[in-house]
């Protein structure tokens, strides 16, 4: 099964998703390189990856409410769920694990598609376009600033341009920030 494109998934990208599995809730960066496929890179020690290498199945959910975020690492008690999904994600997909790969402190584990629901068109979380903002503001405040904190937002912008090409390389937003 194909990951539709109403998902909005750019090949390559990472977005940040919420995984539920066996009753739990983490947020989570997934990248597909195929529209068939996605990956997932998952430290070791938390509770999602021990749950998803026992059970092989759990489901992606696409919110766009912060809180759910927050809620879902410090306060999971107010996560809600119905089934396996979260109640309020706009949309989600059941994946099943077809491979994993130990990558010392973190799992890599790859996943396929088995079945989607779109409540409503979702607008997948990346990290790039809250960056870019970031970047546009430090770079407006270096001339009024001292040599100490100018450096300092310099390195920022260098931090926040090595960040956008790993969660989205080759876009737009790369090419803004290489430009400041
Ligand atoms: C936006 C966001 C993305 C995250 N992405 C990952 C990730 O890709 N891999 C990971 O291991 N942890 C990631 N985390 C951290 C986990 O969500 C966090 O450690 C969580 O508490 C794990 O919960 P669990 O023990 O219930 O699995 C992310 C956190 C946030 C806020």
């Amino acid at each position: 099964m194909k990951i539709p494109d109403e998902f909005g998934l750019r090949k390559g990208w990472i977005y940040e998703v919420i995984v539920t599995a066996a009753g739990n809730a983490a947020p989570m960066g997934i990248l597909t390189r195929d529209s068939e496929s996605i990956e997932m890179e998952i430290y070791k020690g938390s509770k999602t990856c021990e749950i998803i290498l026992d059970k092989r199945r759990f489901v992606i959910n696409f919110v766009d409410d912060i809180d759910i975020f927050y809620n879902s690492i410090f306060e999971k008690e107010k996560i809600e769920l119905e089934g396996n999904h979260l109640k309020n994600a706009n949309a989600f997909i059941e994946m099943e694990v077809d491979g994993e790969e130990d990558l010392g402190d973190r799992v890599q584990v790859n996943a396929v598609p088995l079945a989607f629901v779109i409540i409503k068109v979702p607008r997948p979380v990346n990290r790039a376009e809250s960056l870019v903002l970031e970047s546009l503001i430090a770079s407006t405040k270096i001339p009024h600033v001292c040599a100490e904190e100018r450096k300092f937002l310099e390195k920022k912008i260098q931090d926040n341009l090595r960040v956008v090409k790993k969660v989205a390389p080759g876009s737009r937003f790369e090419r803004i920030l290489e430009k400041l």
